[in-house]
């Protein structure tokens, strides 16, 4: 959209979260409330965007966000009025409409607020507000109309001037504006502080209706959109009910979710078609699962990548990878850096860090494998472990491809079995094994693998 820029307020305290953390940094469905708005303002093509950040809360919000907005710092309490006062000396002079939303609304949508903009295009508006139909509204400012036909907005009235609203039905202001820029910054000045240094930007709404100048709200198909978050019973119903929205949308798409409500998927979550979720199950963060998966019940899985037909039964990834055709679990946990090619299967109680199977690789009982590269088509027998820290220093373990790991082999690293090798039970190897040899004892002996066991 042209002639557009975009105001974030996140100068708030935020003091009802009782948190260390500022209130927009708290994450909704595993993305900071803050992102929520930027985002929104970037796919709607709004290109300068600046963000209200407070003295106390400005090196974590420049930290989340970088150099991908501009920055203005509120540095009292002034209310969203004195922050949106902040911003004139950066947002840019050139734009004809300024949207303005806060930092802590996140379920408000790219197409309410694009139509609020048009709206207001269309309208030659001064201001316009969106609004939406909500029980009692609690917290929230409420948009008062005219009792004539024309029902035009005539002030916001914030919830602690207008208490008895319980039990009715109220229009709410979201708390997402658009003004026309010039009106804006010759108005501004005229929000004047009631009994605390808060000053309102919501009381534009009267000074615009009382001036004759055109003002309207514009109410949201969803009411939810409205609800913004100021405390933490707030953040988890909204984070429901995103979280719920995120399960239906993967559900449109093509995704079998079972017993949905026990099911959590962090925004921007990748599912293929034909992947079934299990109950209990948690997919958070970056991570990306093909087609034709099974994954859970109860599994969680962080940052990682899963390929096609896959199957993770109660386990744990983080920072893991799978290619395709992979079985995992139950109760198995792939952490950082584990990579399991095509065709691997991992049994339970297995811990994987930092290591490679390559395709066809087994390892179907409990152990743990860490810093190794595990050959193609390797059997890895019940209770193998990679003795990967000697106090000091990690270092490897390399089992080369057909190699046969016996059952409660330890790999003193660094150790390196050759091709098609076999460990007997027990082994602890301490010494490379050459290709096609038998190692045996403790720590192990090297024999010719025809006068060995098998
Ligand atoms: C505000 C609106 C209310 C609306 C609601 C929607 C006002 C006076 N009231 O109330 O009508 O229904 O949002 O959620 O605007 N902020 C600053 N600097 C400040 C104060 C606030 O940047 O000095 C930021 C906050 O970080 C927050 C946003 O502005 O992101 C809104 O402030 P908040 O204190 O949450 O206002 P509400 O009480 O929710
Ligand atoms: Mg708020």
């Amino acid at each position: 959209m042209d002639n557009l820029a975009g105001i974030i307020l996140a100068a708030g305290e935020g003091t009802r979260m009782k948190s260390r953390l500022p209130k927009v940094l708290h994450r909704l469905c595993g993305k900071e409330l803050l992102r929520y708005p930027v985002e929104l303002l970037g796919k709607l093509g709004v290109e300068s965007i600046v963000v209200v950040v407070s003295p106390s809360n400005q090196d974590a919000v420049k930290a989340l966000l970088g150099d991908s907005v501009q920055y203005a710092v509120q540095q009292a309490r002034t209310g969203t009025a004195g922050a949106v006062e902040a911003a004139s000396s950066v947002t840019v002079r050139g734009a004809r409409d300024i949207v303005v939303m806060g930092g802590d609304s996140p379920l408000v949508t790219e197409d309410s607020v694009r139509e609020l903009v048009e709206g207001h295009i269309e309208g030659g508006r001064q201001m316009s507000i969106l609004s939406g139909l909500v029980q009692d509204g609690h917290g929230l400012g409420r948009i008062s109309r005219d009792t004539g036909s024309q029902q035009g907005v005539n002030a916001i009235i914030e919830y602690t001037d207008d208490a008895a609203r319980a039990g009715q039905t109220v229009e709410v202001n979201s708390g997402v504006y658009c003004f026309q820029a010039d009106w804006l910054w010759a108005n501004l000045g005229q929000v004047a502080a009631g009994g605390s240094p808060e000053r309102y930007l919501t009381d534009l709404a009267g000074i615009a209706s009382r001036q004759g100048d055109l003002v309207a709200a514009q109410p949201v198909d969803d009411s939810v959109e409205v609800l913004g978050i100021n405390n933490r019973v707030e953040l988890a119903h909204l984070e429901d009910i995103q979280r719920r929205r995120i399960r239906e949308r993967l559900m449109l798409e093509g995704v079998t979710i079972t017993n949905p409500s026990s099911v959590m998927i962090d925004d921007g979550v990748v599912i293929g078609q034909d992947t079934v979720v299990l109950p209990n199950t948690m997919l958070l963060g970056r991570t990306v699962i093909g087609s034709g998966c099974e994954i859970g019940p109860g599994s969680v899985i962080r940052d990682s990548a899963i390929g096609n037909d896959c199957r993770v039964t109660s386990s744990a990834m983080e920072e893991a990878v799978m290619e395709s055709g992979v079985d995992v679990g139950p109760f198995s946990h792939l952490r950082p850096g584990a990579y399991l090619e095509s065709g691997v299967h991992i049994g339970n109680y297995v811990e994987v860090k930092e290591s490679r199977f390559a395709a066809g690789a087994v390892m179907g009982h409990f152990g743990y494998i860490g810093d190794a590269s595990i050959g193609s088509n390797v059997n890895v027998g019940a209770g193998t472990v990679t003795c990967n820290y000697d106090g000091r220093e990690k270092h490897r373990s390399v089992v080369e491809s057909g190699a046969f790991i016996g059952c409660d082999t330890l790999l003193v690293a660094p150790v390196t079995v050759g091709a098609a090798a076999v460990t007997g039970a027990g082994a602890v190897v301490t010494k490379d094994v050459p290709a096609a040899r038998l190692a045996v004892g403790v720590p192990a002996r090297i024999l010719d693998r025809r006068t060995g066991p098998n």
